[in-house]
């Protein structure tokens, strides 16, 4: 059978570029999207790409399940729109709550091999259990504001905390921490298990290092299995 990834977030800076790596290397993709007219045109005609429109956040969830049902991996790369409505509208749990859904569908499909779960978040992001090292008190509260007066950065730490130490038998999970994006090809790309750089000296994350690295994850059982369950920090070399 060949492997289908479930790609969430496919029109989006990132998910584009996602959507390109894991379609050049011969992975179909079945990408849900608000709008099949914000898919980049070269891609749209792609063979290998199966578009199904409609927006993730209201998808009932037996429809999830049904889509769900035939993919080997699932990749979110699901991020609040940055307008007005986008970070301060419905939906304010649009990740936190689509990682929940996709694991519950999961565990009503029952896979006879694990489906692999890919989440987009972010450097903000904590590991649960104060893992990381801590961070520095101006940082802590400066992520403290940040998280209460925009929710976005709230969702993707919840979006976390719904995968963290646990994995369920249907649902493998790798939570990927990108620093500041960059439209920028591949480099010889870094991944840390955890927190580097302080949140007010970001490093870069090229969106061709992320796509790399998430299709690594899909299609490479030993990339996988050294990442699997843990919250990987992407950073690229200049
Ligand atoms: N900005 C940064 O420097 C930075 C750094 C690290 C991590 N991140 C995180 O990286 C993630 C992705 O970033 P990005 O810049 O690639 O995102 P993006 O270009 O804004 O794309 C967001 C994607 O999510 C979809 N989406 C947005 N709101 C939605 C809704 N209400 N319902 C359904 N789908 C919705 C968009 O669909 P449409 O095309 O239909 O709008 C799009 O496909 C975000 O979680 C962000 O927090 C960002």
């Amino acid at each position: 059978m060949n492997d289908v990834v479930l790609l969430l977030g496919g029109t989006g800076r990132t998910g584009t570029r996602v959507m390109e790596e894991l379609l050049n290397r011969g992975v179909s993709v079945r990408a849900i999207v608000r709008s099949e007219s914000r898919v980049r045109a070269d891609l749209a005609s792609h063979p290998g790409l199966d578009l199904v429109q409609a927006d993730i956040a209201s998808l009932a969830d037996d429809e999830l399940r049904r889509q769900l049902a035939d993919c080997t991996a699932v990749v979110s790369c699901l991020g609040h729109t940055l307008t007005l409505r986008g970070i301060f509208g419905p939906p304010r749990d649009l990740v936190a709550d689509t990682v929940a859904r996709v694991r519950r569908a999961a565990e009503r499909v029952r896979p006879e091999v694990p489906i692999r779960f890919v989440v987009m978040t972010s450097v903000s992001v904590n590991r649960p259990g104060r893992a990381d090292v801590r961070r520095g008190a101006g940082e802590r509260f400066y992520l403290w504001l940040v998280r209460g007066l925009a929710p976005p950065a709230s969702d993707n730490q919840r979006a976390a905390d719904v995968l963290a130490g646990s994995e369920p038998p249907a649902l493998e999970w790798v939570v990927v921490r990108p620093d500041a994006l960059v439209d920028d090809d591949r480099s010889d790309y870094r991944l840390h298990q955890e927190i580097v750089d302080s949140l007010f000296r970001p490093d870069t994350s090229h969106f061709a290092d992320i796509a790399h690295f998430f299709a690594d994850l899909v299609t490479d059982e030993e990339v996988w299995r050294r990442w699997r369950g843990r919250m990987p920090v992407i950073s690229s070399v200049r």
